[in-house]
């Protein structure tokens, strides 16, 4: 089967064709996959802007999912589904994504297919590699920090059980402040790994929040405010310190994901430990987690990078994984800017 996916729930406008057999589990092939990033649209104003990612998203959808198209060499009639990111995000961005894909899933007699965002970067691993359910999620993102198991492809019929996640902030936004702080530039994540190649990751002493506390929660709100203290004493124009303190700072988040993932492999033995989302395209973060995983017996496997941000593949995928349930959606689905992966998580804590 293949499935076209739409991701427009942050500021990435993608697309993307994938390809599978009707029944089966990993690995697709990827027919076409175009990401328009909306980078220079938001640069200047230091992060996303929601109204202006939705218009953004207005303006390209149609010519990308033409593109995509092109890509595969495949006409909309070739297609089995579409898929489109029904939530969470930024609302505007959502509803663009839903309604182009409704609108080409009514005209073209095509089923329709909302797909939880996290869902698609939870799944990811599986659109690559060989990974067979269960296994143990890290998803890292710009605005979630959670650890799962993950027991099959649909969280809304309950196959994922959330074991911890963030009290405060996420790990990508605390990536984001730190390069906003120090001028880096915006996306954070990518500017701080890159500054910190250079750097002495022992110069600066950060608080590991949460750091060797029983349980798998996450608490970054400390290491945002120990990173701004910091930088206010920073002498000006100190290249080699500004690099000390972003290797320091991407250290210290290794401690603190490598601690948590290691009390989640002792309360949920787990033979696989996937690593998902934006913040997963860190190099060094994948280093200190197979490391981890390796010392638990486990085997890290972290989706290629740049399927670790946002993308329409992912989304394709689960739309597949989602098809190949039997189940599709209606074209009454309305578009959520919340949508948790465990929907008994948020009543449990
Ligand atoms: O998954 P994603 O593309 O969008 C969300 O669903 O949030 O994640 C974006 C986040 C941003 O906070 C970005 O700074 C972070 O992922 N990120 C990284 C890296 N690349 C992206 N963080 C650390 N190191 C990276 N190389
Ligand atoms: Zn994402």
């Amino acid at each position: 089967m293949r499935v076209l996916g739409i991701e427009t729930s942050c500021d990435e406008t993608a697309v993307a064709i994938v390809e599978a057999p009707a029944t089966g589990g990993p690995v697709g092939r990827i027919l076409a996959n175009v990401v328009y990033s909306q980078l220079t649209e938001h640069r200047r104003f230091g992060g996303v802007v929601p109204e202006i990612a939705a218009r953004a998203h207005l303006e390209r959808i149609d010519g990308l999912v033409m593109d995509a198209l092109a890509e595969a060499r495949l006409g909309l009639a070739d297609l089995d589904g579409i898929a489109a990111t029904g939530g969470p995000g930024l609302i505007g961005g959502v509803l663009v994504g839903v309604m182009t894909a409704k609108a080409l899933a009514f005209a073209h007699d095509k089923p329709f297919l909302a797909i939880n965002h996290l869902e698609g970067h939870a799944l990811s691993a599986r659109l690559t590699e060989d990974v067979d359910f269960p296994y143990l999620l890290l998803l890292v993102s710009g605005g979630h920090c959670q650890l799962l198991t993950v027991r099959g492809p649909d969280s809304q019929g309950g196959d994922f059980t959330r074991l911890g996640t963030t009290i405060d902030d996420a790990v990508g936004e605390c990536f984001d402040k730190t390069a906003k702080l120090l001028g880096l530039g915006f996306p954070g994540g990518p500017a701080v790994e890159a500054a910190a190649k250079g750097g002495n990751p022992q110069r600066f002493a950060l608080p590991r929040p949460m750091w060797r506390k029983p349980g798998c929660d996450f608490s970054f709100s400390g290491l945002k405010t120990a990173v701004r203290q910091t930088v206010e004493k920073l002498p000006a124009q100190d290249a080699q310190a500004v690099a000390d303190l972003c290797a320091s700072f991407q250290r210290t988040v290794g401690d603190v994901l490598a601690d948590r993932c290691a009390n989640a492999l002792s309360l949920a033995p787990s033979a696989t430990l996937v690593v998902a989302g934006g913040v997963a395209a860190n190099v060094y973060l994948r280093g200190r987690l197979e490391t981890l995983a390796a010392a638990h017996g486990a085997r890290l496997v972290a989706p290629p990078i740049r399927f670790c941000t946002d993308n329409g593949a992912m989304i394709a995928w689960a739309g597949i994984e989602r098809l190949r349930l039997g189940k599709t959606d209606g074209l009454d689905f309305r578009p959520r800017p919340r949508w948790p992966l465990d929907p008994s998580a948020a009543v449990r804590v």
